[in-house]
């Protein structure tokens, strides 16, 4: 209890004291020990923070909005589970009784939906807020890894519920995902196969998804959710932030955890819900036809977050499209933290004037180079064509992928060389230069592939 005198004082009038009283706002020592000690929230929140941490421009609150997602993405999930048979008869009938007999089942559907697909956004950008703060330095390091799992598990659990509804869509987007698996070398077949559960997208493999979907990867993402955020508070809370002028102060201002984030985390989260709620009222999530395997539509399309890695099939030799690409990115995605670095640029956006004027160079580079490739490829440039002969791993594999790095580690070398770049801030332009050249190619694959893949305008 609080204070002794409450030992003396009633039941109700005890219980009624720490509503009134607190524990929002501890008055003294000794009501604030009882706070830490017994307050929930503050197990997962440092006590106090600094005030400069609370401005929302510095997080921009991604964390948290991924979080409402999850919990916004459970409550549905569980509602919807209530409807749903996982079975190929019954899959597509169960959604479209869901929408059309169900109370308040479309905009279940829809908000779950929506939620799904916002959720990789936000993770995506908390991943970039995350690099571009230093915010994976020093005793952050190993939460960036677990990050990167959770990254992981955001990816499969949405892919494994594009599945579910068993409509065209769904049928043909993981029909050409998980035939991408078969181009993984020497076990890329029976690897496909594990996946699908046999030859071809069925049953099997709807059971699959669903178990993954709904057991197995929810479980995953509750026990690292817990300990990304166990680490986020061990390190005291998120990076300080800091001003590339180095204006900082001294001896920064600390502010009560409670209230002063928890009204910031409620407001975000209540706008959050309110946003999601009326764009699933407009915007409803898409339904197909139902399942047809004798007739595949044109084209044919994985989902938008894996059209980067579709669109790379379109220009490199499919084991370096699928396999060696995307391995090397995910390794040095992992690396990153453990780079040796010489500034100290931790809690500063971008690390310094130079690191942000140079990230936009590196965003320029990516935004003329990107879509050049990719239409001087579409209309001109054929290697396998040229280098009839040489194996089609090395004409259309090896070599664009050595010419693609070449030309990575020569902008390195530039930025270094030209602009005096520290380590660190070249690579941070670096990594701006591949972000930005993936995301060029997923807005391509999303809105300018047509019939039979071919380069339209949206
Ligand atoms: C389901 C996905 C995720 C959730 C719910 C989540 C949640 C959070 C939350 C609530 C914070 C506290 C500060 C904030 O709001 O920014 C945080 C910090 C952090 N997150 Fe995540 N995160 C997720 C994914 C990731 C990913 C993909 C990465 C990077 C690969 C990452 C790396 C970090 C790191 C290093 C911190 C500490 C940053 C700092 O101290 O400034 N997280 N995360």
């Amino acid at each position: 209890m609080p204070q002794d005198s409450d030992r003396s004082t009633g039941l109700i009038q005890r219980i009624w004291r720490s509503i009134v009283r607190g524990p929002l706002y501890p008055r003294d020592d000794r009501d604030r020990k009882w706070l830490v000690v017994n307050n929930l929230i503050l197990h997962l929140r440092p006590i106090r923070l600094p005030r400069r941490s609370l401005k929302f421009t510095h997080t921009w609150g991604l964390g948290g909005i991924a979080f409402v997602l999850i919990l916004l993405l459970a409550a549905t999930g569980v509602l919807m589970m209530f409807v749903y048979e996982p079975s190929t008869e019954g899959a597509y009938e169960s959604i479209v009784l869901l929408q059309d007999r169900v109370l308040f089942g479309t905009m279940v559907r829809n908000v779950h939906h929506w939620s799904a697909n916002f959720l990789i956004l936000i993770v995506f950008l908390h991943l970039l807020r995350v690099y571009f703060t230093g915010g994976y330095q020093g005793a952050r390091q190993f939460n960036w890894v677990i990050g990167l799992v959770l990254l992981f598990g955001v990816v499969a659990s949405n892919f494994t519920g594009y599945l579910l509804p068993w409509d065209q869509l769904s049928y043909w987007a993981v029909t050409i995902s998980t035939g991408m698996i078969a181009y993984v070398p020497f076990i890329g077949e029976w690897l496909r196969e594990v996946v699908r559960g046999g030859a071809e997208i069925g049953q099997a493999t709807l059971i699959n998804f669903y178990t993954f979907h709904t057991t197995v990867i929810p479980v995953v993402l509750i026990l690292f959710l817990a300990w990304h955020f166990w680490r986020v508070r061990k390190a005291h809370g998120v990076v300080y932030p800091r001003t590339v002028d180095g204006e900082d102060e001294e001896s920064p201002e600390y502010v009560l955890t409670l209230p002063h984030l928890l009204v910031r985390e409620v407001a975000v989260a209540l706008a959050l819900v309110a946003f999601v709620m009326v764009f699933a009222l407009f915007f409803d999530a898409p339904l197909g036809d139902a399942a047809n395997p004798g007739m595949s539509p044109n084209p044919a399309k994985a989902p938008w977050y894996f059209l980067g890695i579709q669109e790379m099939l379109l220009h490199f030799h499919p084991t370096f499209a699928v396999v060696i690409i995307p391995t090397a990115g995910l390794v040095a995605l992992v690396l990153l933290p453990y780079l040796k670095y010489t500034d100290d640029s931790a809690g500063i956006w971008f690390m310094s004037r130079r690191g942000r004027r140079l990230a936009l160079l590196a965003t320029v580079t990516a935004s003329i180079f990107t879509p050049l490739w990719i239409v001087m490829d579409e209309y001109w440039l054929n290697l396998t064509g040229w280098l009839a002969g040489v194996p089609s791993g090395i004409s259309n594999g090896l070599l664009p992928t050595a010419v693609m790095a070449g030309g990575v580690a020569l902008f390195y070398a530039m930025l270094k060389k030209i602009f005096s770049a520290t380590r660190g801030e070249a690579i941070q332009a670096t990594f701006v230069l591949l972000t930005v050249g993936f995301v060029i190619l997923t807005v391509t694959g999303v809105w300018f592939r047509g019939a039979g893949m071919a380069l339209v305008l949206p």
